[in-house]
């Protein structure tokens, strides 16, 4: 692989906030069941077993990358693969989504939680590999975790929540047992996340997607001082680190404070804006909504160059939607949506 190749692709020169000609492009989920040819290879194999297969996980990786020509790559895996490798029944069904069948609802259960777990996700590392030997240098390479507080989410909760009813009871009935948890499944991020950057990924994100959820003052203490935990404990050499959340748009300059490389800002704020209230060496990554993608070319044309026009000028800026590509969004309107942005110059 050429290291230097990488090292001056858009992505990694937006997301160290130097110049580039314009902006680079990536799409949170831009692996996945809008691809007709995700399906071919989902129908064949479970969700679990795309992620613990290298060389399916490599294929699926590889789809946005050889059908999209995006500007980079991110691992196919998912954040839950960390609850678990520390102990998590979990499985995904049609339709139902994640579940862990043995939920964490007390101390007793915490204290059964493995945090020495780099062998159990030693697939992860090997799929790293295969796709870094796919690419060749071509794009860089995302790697990410889930952020203890969304990763707790599903663990107490045992699956998605509309609410968060339980988390947020754990949280505020019994903050030392909820501590207790989290300070486990950053401990496993940290190592998760360095073990990735071993094996070879060019950038890590840190998915946070349930922070919404929280007040101000339980986003610091329960999700913020994790995050910062974190973010401190990585080798990051010269690996840009990205910290999303939903509900960045409040949070952003909280955010800011645990010395990310790149803000991923969700679609409620004012993009430049959100820029000017971020230290100069912050990137911001976004923000389009990803509803953009369901309406008529003209729409999806029209808003990629008033978000682009807003930020003309600006070093530091990686076009990617607020959140994920819903699964029946049409294939076609991300594929034009992708050339749009790659003709575009400053
Ligand atoms: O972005 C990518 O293309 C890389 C792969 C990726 C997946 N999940 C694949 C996936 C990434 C980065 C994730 C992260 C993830 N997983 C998050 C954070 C990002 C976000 O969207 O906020 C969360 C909250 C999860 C948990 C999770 N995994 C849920 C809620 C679901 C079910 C979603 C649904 O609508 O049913 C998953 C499953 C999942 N993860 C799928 C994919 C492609 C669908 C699996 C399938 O084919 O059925």
């Amino acid at each position: 692989m050429n290291n230097q190749d990488v090292n001056d692709s858009l992505f990694i020169r937006a997301a160290f906030s130097k110049p580039t000609e314009r902006p680079p492009v990536w799409m949170m989920r831009q692996a996945g069941r809008f691809m007709p040819q995700y399906w071919e290879i989902k129908n064949k194999y479970s969700f679990l077993e795309m992620c613990k297969t290298p060389e399916i996980a490599a294929d699926v990786t590889m789809l946005p990358v050889d059908l999209l020509d995006i500007d980079a790559a991110i691992l196919f895996s998912d954040i839950l693969v960390t609850g678990e490798a520390m102990g998590g029944d979990l499985s995904f069904t049609q339709g139902v989504g994640p579940k862990f069948a043995n939920p964490v609802r007390n101390q007793s259960d915490i204290d059964s939680l493995l945090t020495d777990v780099g062998d159990r996700l030693d697939y992860v590392a090997n799929a790293i590999k295969v796709i870094q030997q796919r690419l060749n240098g071509r794009i860089p390479l995302i790697g990410f975790a889930g952020a203890p507080f969304t990763v707790m989410s599903y663990l107490v909760e045992g699956g998605s929540s509309r609410d968060f009813k339980l988390t947020k009871l754990m949280l505020h009935n019994h903050p030392e047992m909820a501590h207790s948890l989290l300070s486990k499944i950053a401990k496993v991020t940290v190592d998760y996340l360095n073990m990735q950057i071993e094996a070879g990924v060019n950038a890590v994100q840190i998915f946070d997607s349930w922070a919404q959820a929280l007040s101000w003052d339980d986003y610091k203490e329960f999700s913020h001082r994790y995050i910062n935990e974190i973010i401190s404990g990585l080798n990051r050499k010269d690996i840009p680190v990205i910290s999303f959340c939903k509900g960045s748009s409040v949070f952003a300059p909280l955010m800011a404070e645990a010395k990310p490389d790149v803000i991923s800002i969700d679609w409620n704020a004012d993009l430049l804006d959100m820029k000017g209230r971020l230290s100069q060496n912050i990137a911001v990554q976004g923000n389009l909504d990803p509803h953009i993608l369901y309406a008529d070319k003209k729409v999806i044309r029209e808003r990629i160059h008033r978000l682009f026009e807003r930020m003309r000028g600006q070093n530091g800026f990686i076009c990617n939607l607020g959140h994920g590509i819903m699964p029946d969004i049409p294939f076609d309107n991300v594929k034009y949506a992708v050339e749009v942005i790659k003709e575009y110059r400053y």
